[in-house]
């Protein structure tokens, strides 16, 4: 695998998920391959989870990290080509992209979608400047349309939770302040579809999802009929497609809550976080049981650490 950017990168899923188990149970097996190696994670965006479970997992394969957050620490990057740059963005992308792509062996990058054009977002304007020229692999650490690693991490923790072979699995929109991506309900449905699970899509009108994405996949607009027998509850809130960028929706009758999960199959709740408490999901779900978000992000460690010992193996 040269880049990963997608679930299409990884040549067998089933293989991939089997290493990452192995991995989680013998973290420290493979230091060799990353000895005298160097990652260098570049953040355009805020991050927890991300930052320090890649770094986790590239430093469990004995690699060296680099973590640069651009636009705090370093130079403020443009991004078109063919601009006059006379205004308040010192450094191209075309050169800082494959500067730090000869400090080190691999590159992680987060950039979000901005939510401003959709164009740009969805032709990945960012990430795509990074494999065409880093000069060295790539790895997506949330883009503007896919969140590959949290959805890795996300099927990682269902094969570990499930309690037959093919789940009911609902993703489920949930009201929140702010207008956020839809990277993560992309990637998670992309993901999905390569399983053999049961899956459903909820959400209000006008949240429909890029056909590109969505393919065939049920959406059921009631979401107490969604939920009637499910046994993995994965909320997210996300941004308008069709209306680019805009928030439809506050509706605080879409936060799931105990009363929405007792229709479910006792359904495990999950999340990518930061999560909204009492926004997306209640205190007395998000505490419970139920809950397996914290199971989740430890799994980022080893859905990153699959890659980069695949990137590392060559
Ligand atoms: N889930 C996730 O990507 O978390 P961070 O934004 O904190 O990295």
């Amino acid at each position: 695998m040269r880049h990963f950017t997608s679930v299409y990168d990884l040549p067998n899923l089933p293989e991939a998920i089997k290493s990452a188990l192995e991995l989680k149970s013998n973290p420290y097996g493979f230091q060799h391959l990353g000895k005298n190696k160097t990652m260098v994670l570049i953040f355009f965006n805020s991050s927890l989870r991300t930052r320090l479970s890649t770094q986790k997992a590239a430093m469990n394969l004995g690699m060296n990290t680099m973590v640069l957050n651009v636009n705090q620490d370093g130079w403020r990057m443009e991004s078109e080509l063919g601009v006059v740059m006379d205004g308040d963005k010192p450094e191209h992308l075309r050169e800082a992209i494959p500067v730090i792509g000869r400090y080190c062996d691999i590159i992680g990058v987060r950039a979000f979608a901005n939510l401003e054009d959709k164009q740009d977002d969805y032709t990945e304007k960012i990430l795509n400047q990074f494999i065409d020229f880093a000069g060295v692999p790539v790895v997506s650490m949330e883009a503007a349309t896919r969140h590959p690693l949290q959805s890795f991490a996300d099927l990682i923790t269902i094969e570990e939770h499930k309690t037959k072979p093919s789940p009911k699995v609902v993703l489920t929109w949930a009201p929140h302040p702010k207008a956020l991506p839809q990277a993560v309900p992309n990637s998670f449905v992309e993901w999905m579809r390569q399983t053999n699970y049961e899956l459903v899509v909820t959400h209000p009108k006008g949240y429909e999802l890029d056909p590109q994405f969505m393919g065939d996949v049920n959406v059921e607009y009631d979401q107490d009929k969604a939920f009637e027998g499910a046994d993995f509850i994965y909320a997210k809130n996300w941004s308008s497609y069709t209306d680019y960028g805009e928030i439809l929706s506050k509706d605080r009758a879409w936060t799931v809550t105990p009363q929405k999960m007792a229709v479910t199959n006792n359904a495990k709740f999950m999340h990518c976080l930061p999560v909204r408490r009492n926004m997306i999901v209640s205190d007395e779900v998000l505490d419970s049981s139920a809950s397996i978000v914290v199971d989740e992000a430890e799994n980022r460690v080893y859905s990153a650490q699959t890659i980069l010992k695949m990137i590392l193996e060559g």
